[in-house]
């Protein structure tokens, strides 16, 4: 039966529904439909709207009880306000005992209150031994969360974990279903303490695994087993922890194409069997105060980039790395498919050492033009293979009109004998300064072209 602590008592609002005469009065087809299809599409609304349905007429009263989704969401509004938060647990609270016994296919919580911890993970707990197959939390504060009733939870196929809890790993885990992995803000740790074995996280069926600001701290060496693991992405960095041990985070992705990575270079990310990584992104960003890191930097940039030489498309971004650590692409692996990138801070000497292991590179794209470049480097540097069999496009962005950056556009026009298109984006600050841009133009339309079909354009 319907509890009547459910009905909304707000006396200044009821449901409207279309009441205009144009409305030509239509069979309730919906109405007709069956409870349990009618419970599945509730499903996909907010638990607080599927119950409201329960107002239409006598037929919707206990429709809701056969929903096989919830959504609790604490910052909805319900009629125009938002719940109080003890309201709201006790509307999440009567919901759950309510479906006690319901299969409850998917569960998601957005939590912007802050909550007794032990609260939340009732709630967690609640629905896990019951077919669960998406589980969603968004929660900023901390959950206690046992991770052996998560990972003994083998119906699910996707796991949105977006808080801040503390996983304690058995050496061997697996989640045999589950297909998207998303996890932010986890803690793991392991449960076991001895340094030997690696800990085994078995996803026979995962297609996408992202893990953003998680702390990876446990006692050994992590390694991801999913088979069919299509996309990877981390974004870690290693100045959250103070912790000396830093496992290395082994993948085991025979099928993968798409890998991304965020972060400072500290923990070591192992890519076993990586040959099939079409696209890849790499963002280094470093903390000011840790200059000393930058002499191990080079070395722990090729390592990651030996391992994903196989890529087509790159998208390399340093930030406040280059100017600090200049030889850092001294050492580079030969890039033998690539065929577009695009780069950020890059001084000329380090574009020009990406170039020359960039044989087939098509298309280039500098976001902010170089920082620096030496004439001298440019005047006994050899012309890349690519500038003569396959580069087509340049993008030159963050343009400064500094002498160096017109030397690099001269080089490139001379020099790139296929070239179909450059585009030059000026930089915002030229708009309030007073160089002719025009004049500048000019300049550039003037120098001798190396291809004589390619299209030089500007755009601001
Ligand atoms: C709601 O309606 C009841 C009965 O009609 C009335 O006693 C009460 O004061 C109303 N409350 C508000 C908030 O208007
Ligand atoms: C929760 O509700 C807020 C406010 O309506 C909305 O912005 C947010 O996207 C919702 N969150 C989820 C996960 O649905
Ligand atoms: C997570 O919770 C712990 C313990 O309550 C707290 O110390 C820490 O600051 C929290 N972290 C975040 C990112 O909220
Ligand atoms: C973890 O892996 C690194 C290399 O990837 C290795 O040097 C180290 O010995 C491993 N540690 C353990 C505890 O297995
Ligand atoms: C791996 O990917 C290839 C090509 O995308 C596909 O043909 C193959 O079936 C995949 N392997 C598995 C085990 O799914
Ligand atoms: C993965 O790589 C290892 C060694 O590099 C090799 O022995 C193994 O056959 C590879 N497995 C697959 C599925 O490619
Ligand atoms: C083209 O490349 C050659 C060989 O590196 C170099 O000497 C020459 O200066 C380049 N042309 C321009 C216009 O920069």
């Amino acid at each position: 039966m319907m509890d009547s602590s459910f009905a909304v008592q707000n006396n200044d609002t009821t449901m409207k529904f279309p009441t205009d005469e144009a409305v030509v009065v239509e069979e309730d087809i919906i109405s007709k439909l069956h409870e349990s299809v009618l419970g599945h599409i509730l499903s996909f609304i907010p638990t607080m709207e599927a119950i409201h349905t329960c107002v239409l007429s006598k037929r919707w009263i206990d429709v809701w009880t056969s929903i096989s989704g919830l959504q609790f969401n604490d910052s909805l509004l319900c009629f125009g306000t938002r719940m109080q938060k003890e309201q709201f647990v006790h509307f999440v609270n009567r919901v759950l005992l309510h479906l006690a016994n319901s299969c409850i296919q998917s569960f998601s919580l957005c939590l912007t209150c802050h909550y007794d911890s032990s609260q939340v993970s009732a709630w967690i707990s609640s629905v896990l031994e019951r077919g669960l197959q998406k589980l969603h939390v968004q929660y900023a504060n901390e959950v206690l969360l046992c991770c052996h009733s998560l990972f003994s939870c083998s119906s699910l196929v996707q796991l949105v974990l977006q808080m801040n809890c503390t996983l304690s790993l058995p050496i061997f885990s697996c989640l045999p279903n589950l297909q998207h992995l998303s996890i932010s803000g986890i803690k793991l740790v392991s449960e076991s303490s001895t340094f030997s074995e690696d800990m085994i996280l078995s996803f026979p069926v995962l297609k996408v695994f992202e893990a953003r600001g998680c702390e990876w701290l446990t006692m050994q060496n992590i390694s991801i087993e999913a088979p069919l693991l299509e996309r990877f992405s981390i974004a870690i960095w290693n100045s959250l922890s103070d912790e000396s041990y830093k496992p290395s985070i082994k993948i085991f992705a025979p099928n993968l194409t798409d890998f991304s990575y965020e972060g400072d270079l500290e923990q070591a990310i192992i890519l076993l069997n990586s040959s099939s990584i079409r696209s890849a992104s790499i963002v280094v960003v470093l903390d000011e105060d840790k200059k000393d890191r930058m002499e191990k930097l080079g070395l722990q940039a090729y390592k990651l980039l030996s391992q994903i030489s196989g890529v087509e498309y790159l998208k390399l971004l340093f930030y406040k790395v280059l100017m600090h650590s200049k030889d850092i692409f001294i050492n580079l692996p030969t890039f033998g498919r690539l065929t577009y990138l695009q780069l950020n801070e890059i001084t000329g000497e380090a574009l020009f050492n990406i170039l020359h292991n960039s044989p087939i590179l098509n298309t280039l794209v500098l976001q902010n033009g170089v920082s620096e470049l030496n004439k001298d480097v440019m005047s006994c540097a050899s012309v890349p293979q690519c500038f003569l069999s396959t580069l087509k496009i340049f993008q030159y962005k963050g343009f400064n009109v500094h002498e160096h950056e017109l030397l690099l556009a001269k080089f490139v026009m001379a020099n790139a004998t296929v070239l179909e298109s450059m585009t030059v984006s000026v930089a915002f600050w030229l708009r309030y300064s007073d160089i002719d841009m025009e004049k500048v133009k000019e300049q550039i339309l003037l120098f001798p072209k190396g291809s004589s079909f390619a299209i030089i354009e500007f755009c601001d």
